[in-house]
């Protein structure tokens, strides 16, 4: 009936999130309010750690890319179901650290990282770092070279795929900010420089295509061109590279209409073609990481508004207004990203109108959506926007000098603080 499987209705017409009353959670921690919902985190990870069991032989490492949302409660919970970690920058790194998560199982990621950055990765001993360019690998050597130690890394390769998605979150194509470019030779000599170095130790080759992809196909031809990278590094360099990131990217379902395809069926798929391609090519089948963010985090999440304004400008369309905007809600202005909205104290009724719902930043722009569906709503309502669990709390911003809203994790009933809600004094702390 909703968009993700962890919203129902109860006995009061309530909407709940993995059992829990919507419209009890606003009352009870206020709105703007971000519920994320626990077991469904868990039974994400699961599936994508059963899935690597199944498909894959267990040789590989689901690691959660925290930019889609993370806090210390966040990095307990996917640490204890036997996740890795991707942490993109020195603040999601110092999450993971307070946070208690097995370092050896995170990859260190960035485009552009610092020397403070760097430094940090080496000192607290990630399992490896995800190096993007030349200046950074000769940087790191200078690091590891003064610290004595001979960091595990990766390569950020472009493999040249065109995945179809938004343009701002495609990254596999030649014209692409991230990682080594294939065809031009400019990863091939990167290696054959990495091997020199005794300062690090390349152990493996990463690629990231985009997000929220649909089709297999682009990450199974990922694959090939990955895999055939590494048959050249071993027939040309007599070097074998033994791990391969596949990134993450996993397409998930926003609208009833989107038909993302199961995880499972990813994982079958392109293990296949791994197997497939290393026997063809005559190479040993690497040790494989994947990277999902939105995919574990997005639809266990919702954000609980509360109804201002009602303003309706006749022929032209209704405004509903809510508390909260693009301040902690930013994807619909960056990309025009749909969601399901639900009135939770009216979740049995039908939806009789298509209404804007807007946000209450000094910005036209600033919209939750445009010609949403929804039950009739006015002042007082409580307002759910559906599997906002990634993207919109790493996202957020103070803008307007709005606080942040607090994240409340559910689990079986219960609800607790996972991160507060942002105080005045916070929105002035480092004011001088
Ligand atoms: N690995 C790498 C190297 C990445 O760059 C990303 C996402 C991921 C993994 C996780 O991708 P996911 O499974 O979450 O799709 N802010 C945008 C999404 C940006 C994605 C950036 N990289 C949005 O709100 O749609």
């Amino acid at each position: 009936m909703f968009v993700s499987e962890n919203l129902g209705v109860n006995e009061k017409g309530n909407l709940t999130i993995g059992g829990t009353d919507t419209v009890e959670l606003a009352g009870q921690y206020g709105t703007p309010l971000y519920v994320m919902d626990e077991q469904a985190v868990r039974k994400a990870c699961r599936r994508f750690k059963s899935s690597i069991d199944k498909y894959y032989d267990g040789k590989g490492l689901a690691c959660y890319a925290s930019k889609a949302f993370t806090c210390l409660e966040m990095c307990r919970i996917v640490a204890d179901e036997g996740m890795g970690l991707d942490a993109v920058s020195i603040g999601e790194l110092y999450t993971a650290v307070k946070a208690g998560f097995d370092v050896t199982k995170i990859g260190f990621h960035g485009n552009n990282k610092t020397d403070e950055e760097l430094e940090y990765a080496v000192d607290v001993k990630v399992g490896h770092i995800i190096v993007d360019n030349i200046s950074e690998l000769l940087r790191l050597e200078r690091i590891a070279e003064e610290k004595g130690v001979r960091p595990d890394i990766m390569f950020r390769i472009k493999p040249g795929i065109d995945a179809h998605t938004h343009d701002f979150i495609k990254t596999g194509q030649i014209d692409s900010k991230f990682g080594f470019a294939l065809e031009t030779g400019e990863a091939f000599e990167a290696v054959k420089r990495a091997i020199e170095c005794k300062n690090v130790n390349l152990m493996g080759l990463h690629c990231h295509i985009g997000s929220q992809i649909f089709d297999i196909e682009p990450f199974e031809e990922a694959g090939r061109v990955m895999l055939k990278f590494i048959a050249k590094i071993k027939n040309e360099l007599g070097y074998e590279i033994k791990g391969l990131n596949l990134g993450g990217g996993f397409g998930i379902k926003y609208l009833n209409e989107h038909d993302p395809v199961p995880f499972e069926t990813y994982m079958e798929k392109v293990s296949e073609v791994v197997k497939s391609t290393c026997s063809e090519l005559g190479i040993t089948q690497p040790y494989i990481f994947i990277e999902p963010g939105r995919s574990i985090s997005a639809p266990a999440g919702i954000t609980l508004y509360t109804v201002g304004a009602r303003k309706e400008i006749p022929e032209i369309r209704t405004y509903i207004s809510v508390d909260g905007g693009m301040a902690d809600s930013p994807r619909y202005i960056l990309y025009k990203s749909e969601y399901e909205a639900i009135v939770a104290n009216k979740a049995t009724e039908e939806r009789t109108e298509r209404v804007t719902i807007a946000g209450k930043c000094c910005e036209s722009g600033d919209l939750i959506g445009e010609n949403m569906p929804l039950q009739h709503a006015e002042s007082g309502d409580i307002i759910a926007v559906c599997a906002t669990g990634a993207y919109n709390y790493s996202m957020s911003s103070n803008y307007n000098r709005l606080q942040k809203p607090a994240v409340v994790f559910v689990n079986n009933g219960e609800s607790r603080i996972a991160v507060k809600r942002e105080t005045l004094d916070d929105i002035i702390r480092n004011d001088i």
